[in-house]
């Protein structure tokens, strides 16, 4: 039986992976899961009681080394840029004593693709560029070997010891089902602000885009890489220097994500009026929520074809404008005063 390693399983996208590799996997896999809280490593211990839980933190390297020694597949979820854990995963699945070649799924981010306009400082502004992670897995390749700020996808990128797979997460939207933590960060935060600020609001001339995938849609793809892990496949591309994942369903305006909340805000009674008159800059974005400039104001516009070709993967969960009703609520249940 396949020996999967995963963090982040108290996480949005850990959990919500750790859910369906449960539900599809557990006699199929042998699970560990690396929790850095107790109450939580005992929650999640209730709930999946086939799991093994390994209570540490990411910085104890000699243990994520340890275990990573010990798994044939390490889905590492929890973070896209914790440099020690991940040369820990490399250590721990490099071992001489190991006698098969271990996997490493990484959790990447989208922002990789908007350096450039992070470091000149623009945002809400459209380009014209969009990757495909088939087509333009070259120039995607140079993008993270020119970016040593990217320390991780850089380490995963060098790997030829061990089978690896990137997958770059744009905008996550839809509910986790994992334990703990089920909410994402981009429209949920629009929508917490909108709420916040009593009327619709935009950064800019919100006609910057990211291209958006439900959880489960992206758990679906995890699931297919670790499938294909524990079966050994070696497709040409799945893994390595091009296996590189950018999954999507479509994308979105960060004005029309504006003007689609505070119309829905409206419709609940949230707040009075669904227009966005309200046009903030760069460092208002900041204050309303962390690192908003960027995650609000810049482009990361991707299209899906290695995942479509090589692992059958196809999104199927409904699309971000279908999911802004319930966002819309859930933040209005969180914050129900305006
Ligand atoms: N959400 C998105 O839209 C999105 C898109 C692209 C990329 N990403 C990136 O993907 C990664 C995971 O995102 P997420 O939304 O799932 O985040 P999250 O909900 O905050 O989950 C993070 C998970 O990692 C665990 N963790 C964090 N630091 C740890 C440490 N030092 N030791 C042990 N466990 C640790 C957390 O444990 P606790 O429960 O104890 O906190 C939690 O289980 C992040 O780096 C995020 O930037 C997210």
């Amino acid at each position: 039986m396949a020996r999967v390693l995963l963090t982040g399983g108290t996480g949005y996208v850990g959990g919500d992976v750790l859910y369906r590799l449960f539900a599809h996997g557990a006699s199929t896999y042998n699970i560990t899961c690396l929790i850095r809280d107790h109450e939580k490593a005992k929650q999640l211990s209730k709930k999946y009681p086939d799991v093994r839980i390994v209570e540490g933190n990411l910085d104890d390297v000699q243990l994520v080394e340890k275990e990573a020694r010990e798994a044939d597949i390490v889905a590492h979820l929890a973070a896209t840029s914790h440099l020690p854990s991940s040369e820990a995963i490399v250590k721990g699945l490099t071992q001489p004593e190991r006698n098969r070649r271990g996997h490493w799924i990484q959790i990447s981010g989208a922002t990789l693709l908007a350096a450039d306009e992070i470091s000149d400082g623009k945002f809400g502004f459209a380009t014209e560029k969009t990757y495909d992670d088939v087509k333009d897995v070259k120039d995607v390749h140079s993008i993270i070997t020119n970016n040593p700020q990217r320390v991780v996808d850089n380490l995963v990128v060098a790997q030829e010891k061990i089978n690896t797979a990137l997958v770059v997460g744009p905008q996550i939207y839809g509910l986790g089902r994992g334990p703990s933590h089920t909410r994402s960060v981009q429209a949920p935060e629009v929508a917490r602000a909108t709420l916040k600020l009593g009327e619709g609001f935009r950064l800019g001339d919100g006609k910057n885009s990211w291209s958006n995938v439900h959880v489960n849609d992206l758990s679906d793809l995890i699931i297919a890489l670790v499938d294909a892990a524990a079966a050994r496949k070696t497709d040409d591309g799945l893994w390595g220097k091009e296996g590189i994942y950018f999954p999507e369903n479509g994308n979105m305006t960060f004005g029309e994500l504006s003007a689609k909340i505070a119309d829905e805000a409206y419709r609940q009674g949230l707040i009075p009026k669904g227009s966005v008159d309200n046009v903030i800059d760069a460092k208002e974005a900041n204050e309303l929520s962390a690192h908003a400039s960027i995650l609000w104001g810049t482009n990361a516009v991707i299209t899906s074809s290695r995942a479509k070709s090589l692992l059958n993967w196809e999104p199927s969960r409904p699309s971000l404008a279908d999911e802004i009703p319930g966002i819309v609520a859930r933040e209005g249940q969180a914050y129900p005063k305006i």
